[in-house]
């Protein structure tokens, strides 16, 4: 039996913040209100910057391969996991595997997963692994939904940020990834949508029924932690930190609730990052081991939900 093991990761902020504070002066909001309904503070953007989800990309990629301490072509397998990357084709992740001086010819593929994007692609990239088809796969979690935005919404401008994640998953004797799942129900297509460009002549913007969202978020994050324990054999008394989809600090207080975690076994990066989509679980990752927080051996779990709607777990010994 073969197992993936997380053995590198990496993270990439745009460097302009954007606070509450400068949200007000844009649309009618207040600092208040936001981080009482969020839990949002401020937010990285890639503003006028020239960042791009290619740019962001790479960068969280070469620092996790670096983390991993693995030469450009041990790596077999390249996913990228986005909903705004900047051309239609090429795939962010072939860029990445130019830039990286990946020259070996290895499979490389968009995944497209919305906020539970960096979720899919672990499960995915595991199952490359439990089959023995790739050896060390790079697994990359990048939005910048904030180029998507209406900036007249506040329903929806305050919530996002840009920013990106990356891991290096090799294959293992010992676990490991414990266990993944993933769903999507497209009967709920219309509680989160952002219409491609391409296809609409008005302006970028988010369409989000808020209430219906967090309410199905909620109840299905709670489910799927409890599938994930029961396939695992694990109990709730094992998890050692939950890394949550930062999308709603009352969501992930509700799946820490769910899994009888205290606070302080959550990793948290909601009010500096705001909803970085499908970077937002590998950037709380690579936040949480900078600040030394999580050891070898722990157990992590890890889930995201987001448009689809479409969501996840994965269950890590990291
Ligand atoms: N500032 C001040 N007031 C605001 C703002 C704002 N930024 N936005 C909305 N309001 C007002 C509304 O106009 C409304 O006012 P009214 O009562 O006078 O009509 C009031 O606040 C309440 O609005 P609701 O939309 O009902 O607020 P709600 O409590 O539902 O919170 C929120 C909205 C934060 C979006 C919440 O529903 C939520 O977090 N939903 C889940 C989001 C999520 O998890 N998305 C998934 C990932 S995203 C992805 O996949 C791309």
């Amino acid at each position: 039996m073969k197992y993936s093991k997380i053995i590198g990761v990496g993270s990439y902020l745009p460097e302009t913040i954007l606070t509450n504070a400068d949200l007000e002066k844009i649309v009618d909001t207040n600092d208040e209100w936001i981080f009482q309904r969020v839990g949002i503070r401020q937010r990285h953007i890639i503003g006028q910057s020239d960042d791009t989800v290619s740019t962001m990309t790479v960068n969280a990629a070469r620092k996790a391969l670096e983390n991993s301490k693995l030469q450009a072509n041990d790596i077999d397998l390249i996913i990228v996991c986005t909903s705004t990357h900047d051309y239609l084709f090429p795939s962010a992740a072939c860029i990445v595997q130019r830039e990286l001086g990946i020259d070996n010819n290895c499979p490389a593929f968009d995944l497209n997963a919305a906020c539970a994007g960096f979720i899919y692609g672990l499960s995915v990239a595991d199952q490359f692994i439990k089959n023995q088809t790739a050896r060390n796969i790079l697994i990359v979690g990048v939005d910048a939904l904030t180029k998507t935005v209406d900036w007249q919404d506040r329903s929806t401008c305050v919530l996002f940020g840009d920013g990106a994640g990356a891991v290096v998953l090799q294959v293992s004797d010992e676990p490991g990834i414990l266990a993944t799942h993933i769903h999507a129900a497209g009967r709920y297509t219309d509680a989160l949508s952002a219409k491609s460009l391409l296809w609409s002549s008005e302006p970028p913007s988010i369409h989000m029924k808020g209430n219906t969202v967090f309410k199905i978020a909620v109840t299905q994050l709670g489910n799927i932690v409890d599938q994930t324990l029961v396939k695992s054999g694990l109990q709730k008394s094992d998890i050692d930190w939950l890394i949550p989809h930062q999308a709603n600090s009352r969501i992930i207080e509700a799946t820490a609730k769910r899994l009888n975690l205290s606070m302080d076994r959550v990793i948290l990066t909601v009010a500096e990052h705001g909803n970085t989509s499908a970077g937002s679980v590998p950037l709380a990752l690579d936040y949480a081991l900078k600040q030394g927080k999580i050891k070898h051996g722990e157990v992590l779990m890890l889930e995201a939900f987001g448009a689809g709607l479409a969501w996840g777990s994965v269950l890590v010994r990291y």
